[in-house]
């Protein structure tokens, strides 16, 4: 893998080192989180659900009042490019666009920004075997609360506290991801991820309005569960929901389907991948095979 500061990255429209990549201190980004970001994923070179993620990042502009500076085509070129360059197959890209300069102190963004955008890309760093294998531990967040009626959980933006102090809370107490609830204490989603438990042959997840991210796997997965006839229930709950679960799961662009094997230190189910996760991880699979052409190894077998 190349170090860091020598991949190539997409730069205000031109290719170069990370190195010689070089952002102002005014940029609001920096200043304020003033942006918005996207997280794509490829296999064997293809961008998987490039289409959806685009959408994503549409509305994520929208709804913090930015006019995207590329068209969407333009933007699925340069992130082909990207991995060109880098000579990437299995990756994650991420683009990135800030309201450009401003003025320390002046929050009002200017009415006519020239945006800062630039892309990396990384090989891809899935979850290791044995956390594929045995499933990941989480924990419900208990010091910080998403509030439905605030930032909109539903976009991507660059401002990440609330995630960043949820995942050190995790982190702190041994947990792969800490799973937020909303001003109301329902379960919503985890740092960077979206949750679904099974129980008694029903799948769950929360709705959008609970206060989540539209994740693209999420989706992917609810497609999965259509193919194989699992009845699906878009719900949330108080925590004891997860707690009672015969399985509870994470998706993520990167994780893809993520069995969890505890919550707040309660085994979940058996405390191993249960027979609905594992049918859906399959199900999952055979999408991104079809959509990409590509061959995947078993999950717990790809690293
Ligand atoms: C808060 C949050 N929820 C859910 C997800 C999962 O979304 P996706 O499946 O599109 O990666 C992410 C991804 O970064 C996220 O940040």
């Amino acid at each position: 893998m190349r170090p860091l500061d020598r991949q190539i990255v997409y730069f205000n429209g031109r290719f170069l080192p990370a190195g010689r990549a070089c952002l102002s201190i005014f940029d609001r980004g920096i200043l304020y989180g003033d942006g918005i970001f996207e997280t794509f994923r490829s296999y064997g070179g293809k961008l998987f659900r490039v289409r959806d993620h685009l959408g994503r990042l549409a509305s994520s502009a929208k709804a913090v009042g930015m006019a995207l500076p590329l068209p969407a085509e333009r933007l699925h070129a340069i992130l082909s490019e990207c991995l060109r360059r880098n000579q990437l197959r299995d990756a994650t890209l991420r683009l990135t666009i800030t309201r450009g300069s401003g003025t320390p102190g002046d929050l009002a963004p200017r009415t006519d920004p020239a945006h800062t955008v630039f892309i990396t890309a990384k090989p891809i760093s899935p979850p290791g075997p044995s956390q594929v294998r045995q499933g990941v531990a989480a924990v419900i967040i208990r010091r910080f609360r998403t509030d439905r009626q605030g930032v909109p959980p539903r976009s991507k933006t660059t401002s990440r506290l609330l995630g960043i102090l949820a995942r050190r809370e995790a982190k702190d107490a041994g947990a792969f991801e800490g799973i937020l609830l909303n001003d109301k204490g329902e379960i919503t989603e985890g740092t960077t991820t979206n949750i679904f438990w099974v129980r008694k042959g029903m799948l769950y997840t929360p709705p959008f309005r609970a206060g989540i991210l539209p994740g693209i796997t999420r989706a992917v997965t609810l497609e999965a569960a259509r193919r194989i006839g699992l009845p699906v229930r878009l719900e949330t709950g108080r925590p004891a929901r997860l707690y009672r679960a015969d399985e509870v799961f994470l998706t993520g662009t990167s994780i893809e389907v993520l069995s969890v094997s505890g919550v707040d230190g309660r085994r979940i189910g058996t405390g191993r991948p249960g027979p609905v996760t594992r049918r859906l991880q399959e199900a999952f699979r055979q999408i991104v095979e079809t959509e990409t052409h590509s061959k995947l190894a078993p999950p717990e077998k790809r690293r």
